[in-house]
């Protein structure tokens, strides 16, 4: 059984190779099977640039063959786009897939009819063109299917890729994408006897499936050959429920420079960072000529936190090289802000978790939950009642206040828009809105585990001109789909 599961994974890794799915600059070998392989880093998507300047990127959804994975321009997963700040991009997003999907931008700060959201649904064979400017800080993104009610089966499958924003007036980091600017998209899937991904319990269960065999950039426990003494990692849990304490087995140290929403005012050195599904963390490892390090995810001492990330895996293997090109000092000083504590008088919000239900409601797309005015800094507080969950707003970037009255360690106190929030905890964020108001195209807020997100723990709130809000209509029309 274990020697047909890794046949399987260099069967999956083989397909990510012969369709182009993720190939490395190194030109990986295929993986001999039994051994792990290299880490596979997703090519870079390459914009046509149209009239006007803009970057167009096509992105095609499609089947992925015998072992049941789905992913964007290849087998699994998809490629990496890369923009700049005040670059205009449009997406040629097309559905070759048997069912209808969509694409949603997590992390960019863009009109809600843009979003792909479950309202921007994309027809088997239909081609969705979102278009927008690029105007955030320098961050890791990532985009992924966010239908109603099917939003796990179709990121299991493999449907994801990141999103990296360039700012060209930030600070001086690692950023040469493959060789010191790595991704590292961390996902559990298992895969039955015959090799084929085992999607039985996607769909059931508290947390839906939890699978047994952790990858990284689509293979199990690859190898990177590191050539710089310092790398950065951006690590994305694109995992439908797990939960990971990313570290390495030596308790080594390393910097924190960025969250979901960009960087934080100045590194923070810790020797593990917990992301849970959606949220992204860019560290900067140092290594010395000739190491080994094992980079790993172990599972909290005390288990009272919560039941999605007891369980200890390997992750990556780095092998540095005997001499390693030096890099430049990691600045001081980054381009985040500090956080602003809210003024008095700030509005709150609050939303209340229980199993599946948000305020004791189940997701409604003709129902619009919250109306807020353009550009609010707003207080939301987040009280759960039951098991481990976490929440998500799209479209801003907010701060963590406090965890059940306790200030967020260091690292997190930069901006995200994803939040884990462990039992019966209370969370308070600061969530500062953008400016697109559009009353009838709604954004989402939700648990970010995905088999709750499909089971209805999800809203919707649309941004609106300020001094509009009470004449906006809190119902949308049924089967209203902006495509
Ligand atoms: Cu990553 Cu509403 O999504
Ligand atoms: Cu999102
Ligand atoms: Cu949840």
């Amino acid at each position: 059984m274990e020697r047909r599961r890794v046949l399987s994974l260099a069967v999956l890794a083989g397909f990510g190779l012969t369709a182009g799915a993720c190939s490395s600059p190194s030109a990986p070998k295929p993986a001999p099977s039994g051994s792990a392989g290299r880490l596979r880093i997703p090519p870079l998507a390459e914009p046509e640039i149209e009239a006007g300047g803009v970057k167009r990127y096509a992105l095609t959804l499609q089947t992925g063959g015998s072992t049941g994975t789905w992913g964007i321009n290849g087998a699994y997963l998809g490629p990496t786009v890369r923009a700049t700040r005040g670059d205009r991009v449009r997406m040629h997003v097309t559905n070759r897939l048997p069912e209808a999907t969509t694409l949603h931008w997590h992390g960019m700060h863009l009109p809600a009819r843009m979003d792909g959201g479950p309202h921007q649904m994309i027809e088997p064979g239909a081609t969705w063109t979102p278009e927008w400017t690029v105007d955030q800080p320098a961050t890791t993104a990532w985009f992924h299917p966010h239908l109603h009610e099917k939003t796990a089966m179709h990121v299991y499958r493999g449907l994801a890729g990141l999103f990296l924003v360039d700012d060209p007036h930030g600070p001086h980091l690692p950023a040469e994408y493959g060789v010191d600017d790595i991704p590292l998209i961390i996902q559990d899937r298992t895969f039955d006897d015959d090799g084929e991904l085992s999607t039985g319990r996607v769909d059931g269960g508290t947390y839906g499936l939890l699978g047994d065999t952790v990858l990284v950039n689509g293979a199990r426990q690859p190898a990177f050959a590191v050539r710089t003494g310092l790398v950065r990692f951006r690590l994305l849990n694109a995992s439908n429920a797990r939960v990971y304490r990313v570290g390495f087995t030596d308790g080594r140290r390393f910097d924190v420079i960025g969250t979901d929403g960009g960087h934080l005012a100045h590194p923070v050195p810790v020797d593990r960072v917990k992301i849970s599904p959606g949220e992204r963390a860019e560290i900067v490892v140092r290594f010395t000529p000739g190491e080994t390090a094992i980079m790993d995810s172990r599972g909290e001492d005390s288990k009272s936190a919560n039941d999605i990330e007891e369980e200890d895996f390997t992750l990556l293997r780095l092998e540095a090289a005997a001499e390693l090109k030096r890099s430049p000092a990691l600045p001081a000083h980054l381009d985040g802000a500090a956080t602003a504590a809210p003024p008095a008088g700030t509005r709150v919000r609050r939303f209340v978790l229980t199993g599946s239900e948000i305020n004791d409601k189940d997701m409604d797309l003709t129902r619009i939950d919250e109306v807020v005015p353009a550009g609010a800094l707003e207080i939301w507080e987040i009280d759960n009642t039951t098991f481990a969950h976490n929440f998500h707003i799209h479209e801003v970037a907010f701060r963590i206040l406090d965890i059940n009255g306790t200030p967020p360690p260091a690292w997190q106190a930069g901006p995200k828009d994803t939040v884990f929030i462990p039992k019966k905890a209370k969370v308070r964020l600061a969530v500062q809105f953008g400016r697109y108001a559009d009353p009838a195209s709604p954004y989402m807020y939700h648990c970010h585990i995905l088999r709750h997100e499909d089971k209805g723990m999800m809203g919707q709130f649309v941004i609106v001109e300020p001094g509009t809000e009470a004449s906006v209509p809190r119902t949308l029309p049924a089967g209203h789909h902006h495509t």
